[in-house]
């Protein structure tokens, strides 16, 4: 894809009037990640929208992460390319629903995934991300039961790495769980070397196979620490942009859907583009908004998850 250098060159000028950062997530597309300031996964994109020092933070995501943003940053403006860009796993949890599933498990610990909105977090003990979910839970007292939502499959690897028995919340992401297990015996049929790396929100079949699992930047990072050269990645294709740059001289092998339809690019994040990132900069819209409330409830989880994390 050509890059419109006009663009990018209005992009950069008015970063700076604004004394604006741009933060994105590894499923944006090439062009989108060339410009920002910062990528990184949840975690790290949540460290970073708690402690810069720019007045406005572009978040080149979905919904759910640019609401983590102001809710740790208030006082700044926090505006994101397009207003649409949800998330099916926060969609599959509606915070009425959530509340009625909490009230079902009185004496239970909840704690939630980062990708549900600020009404669910404000209804949630603890905050975890792919990165440190594990970690966090082993934190938590063993007579302690636990409730965890929104995504399933996450819930059922976390379960089964910590030894712990979790309720889980039905919810489910439809972009990882579209890849045919198929195509993944199929690849390493051709590439027997290959390594299979894979993101938790994948169903159990295909976690199965993985060699290696973890958050987008712990697969990025696996990329350069294994000496294997070929991997078949399980995750949205837009982290592939970055494996490139840190290993140029390996291989990458994208896996096709159920299918056999290259739809595992995120339509939710993939609805952001370098236009629309212009046009957020120049009018500082869309914002987000949250009710004071709201934000106070939803930050204490978030804090508890940040203090957490080691
Ligand atoms: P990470 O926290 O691993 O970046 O995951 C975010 C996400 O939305 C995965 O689908
Ligand atoms: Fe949500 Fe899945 Fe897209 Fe991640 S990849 S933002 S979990 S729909």
């Amino acid at each position: 894809m050509s890059v419109d250098n006009a663009l990018v060159a209005a992009i950069e000028l008015l970063k700076q009037q604004r004394n604006a950062v741009v933060l994105a997530h590894y499923y944006q597309s090439p062009d989108i990640q060339d410009i920002a300031d910062f990528i990184g996964d949840s975690l790290e994109l949540s460290r970073k929208a708690a402690n810069t020092s720019a007045d406005v933070i572009v978040f080149c995501g979905v919904h759910f992460m640019a609401e983590t943003a102001k809710i740790l940053s208030p006082e700044k403006t926090v505006v994101i390319p397009d207003l649409d860009a949800g998330c099916s796993l926060a969609d599959d949890c509606p915070a009425d629903a959530f509340a009625a599933f909490r009230q079902q498990h009185p004496d239970h610990f909840v704690v939630s995934y980062i990708n549900c909105t600020a009404a669910v977090k404000a209804q949630s003990d603890l905050i975890c991300t792919s990165s440190n979910a594990v970690d966090l839970v082993k934190q938590l007292p063993k007579d302690q039961p636990i409730l965890f939502a929104p995504d399933q499959n996450l819930g059922r690897w976390v379960q089964r790495q910590s030894g712990r028995d979790l309720t889980l919340w039905p919810g489910r992401c439809i972009v990882h769980e579209t890849f045919s297990e198929e195509a993944v015996l199929q690849l390493k049929l051709e590439h027997p070397t290959a390594e299979v790396i894979a993101h938790p929100e994948c169903q159990e079949n295909l976690l199965d196979l993985a060699d290696f699992i973890g958050s987008t930047s712990k697969l990025l990072n696996y990329t350069e620490i294994s000496a294997t050269e070929t991997f078949i990645v399980l995750t949205e294709p837009g982290i592939i942009h970055q494996m490139q740059q840190r290993v140029p001289h390996k291989t990458l092998l994208e896996v096709p859907g159920l299918d056999g339809c290259s739809c595992n690019a995120c339509p939710y994040m993939r609805l952001n583009t370098l236009q629309k990132l212009h046009d957020c900069l120049s009018t500082l819209e869309p914002a987000i908004e949250m009710e004071e409330n709201l934000r106070v409830k939803a930050l204490l989880p978030m804090k508890k998850m940040l203090e957490m994390s080691r």
